[in-house]
């Protein structure tokens, strides 16, 4: 993102390490070198072991499940925990799944702050209940260009934010993730202003759609995507998905926001997907779906979907708005 400003190669050209390794065993299992992919050879499925696919977290109990992608193919556990954006650990995509050793994401508490009746010191276990975990796959639109299918595992953020009884001055919700020199390399480089932040507007918060995730594929979320608790906006690009939640606080004007303060003409506040609206440097209105098999390991190019493929449910949010705009 902010790094690839100074890429000269745009972001959707770069093949994530996963699929690049996973290329060349493919490769080699077919007798070919680069010479044959040049030629564009079959879409044949990568050989994976068992072992790579299985998550390492504990599994959830899950009282429901709900697809939201329409039956889309799911993700391989092995490229949603080894391709990600996670900067406090590094730039790279890789970075994350290998700087995280040191990263303790229990015991967890969330201070619940600013305007509402109820605020202070929660505990992870007290804010999220075992009980009422639900699974959903959403899809998951980065604004570089790419996308996943993700089964998540958590609660309505909306559901959680009631019990602190926001008042009608809790205009917006700021989160701020956890900031941990020690065991974050990447806080040791200046890239972005720490801690990570992010916003939403009350109403989007409160959006049944909006997620307060703790798990993905029925298992603890990894500390690659944000253990042990993370956003999750389906209808908006995966940066305001922010992750090691450390402080939620209600506010009553519209929060600073990382990559928006980073560089504010490429990232909005809003950040809802639109193919209208072209980010500076790139179009957006395709994106290179990393799921499934086959295909999927070349980069399976499809159409982005307004709002992610969400509009019926959260277009009425943005009413008489200007996206263009309030990109
Ligand atoms: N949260 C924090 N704290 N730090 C980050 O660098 N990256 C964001 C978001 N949340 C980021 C973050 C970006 S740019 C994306 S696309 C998603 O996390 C990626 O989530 P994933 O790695 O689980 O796919």
């Amino acid at each position: 993102m902010h790094f690839l400003r100074r890429h000269p190669v745009p972001a959707d050209e770069i093949t994530p390490e996963s699929v690049y390794r996973r290329r060349r065993e493919l490769l080699k299992l077919l007798g070919l070198g680069a010479a044959g992919l040049a030629a564009g050879c079959g879409a044949a499925p990568a050989p994976e072991t068992a072992a790579e696919e299985a998550p390492a977290g504990r599994p959830l109990p899950i009282a429901r499940r709900t697809d939201y992608a329409r039956g889309e193919a799911e993700t391989r556990y092995r490229d949603a925990s080894h391709y990600n954006n996670y900067y406090e650990f590094g730039t790279g995509k890789g970075d994350a799944a290998a700087n995280g050793a040191r990263f303790r994401p229990r015991p967890w508490s969330v201070d619940i702050a600013g305007h509402a009746e109820i605020t202070g010191r929660f505990a992870l276990e007290d804010l999220v209940k075992p009980d009422a975990l639900e699974e959903r796959v959403y899809r998951m639109r980065c604004v570089e260009g790419w996308s996943m299918v993700i089964p998540w595992v958590g609660v309505p953020l909306g559901e959680v934010l009631r019990r602190f009884r926001p008042t009608s001055r809790a205009k917006f919700v700021a989160f701020t993730s956890v900031a941990r020199p020690d065991e974050m390399p990447g806080l040791h480089y200046p890239i972005l202003d720490w801690p990570y932040r992010e916003g939403l507007r009350i109403d989007e918060a409160m959006h049944p759609l909006t997620l307060l995730a703790v798990g993905m594929y029925g298992h603890e979320l990894p500390t690659q995507n944000g253990a042990p608790l993370r956003l999750v906006v389906p209808w908006k690009y995966g940066f305001k998905g922010i992750k090691a939640i450390v402080r939620i606080e209600f506010v009553e004007t519209q929060p600073r926001t990382t990559w928006n303060v980073a560089a504010p003409e490429e990232y909005g506040f809003y950040a809802n997907v639109n193919p209208e609206v072209d980010h500076p440097r790139w179009s957006q209105r395709t994106e290179r779906r990393i799921a499934g098999s086959g295909l999927a390991l070349f980069g399976n190019r499809i159409a982005t979907l307004p709002f992610n493929g969400y509009a019926e449910q959260v277009a009425p949010l943005y009413a008489g708005m200007d996206l263009r705009r309030d990109f």
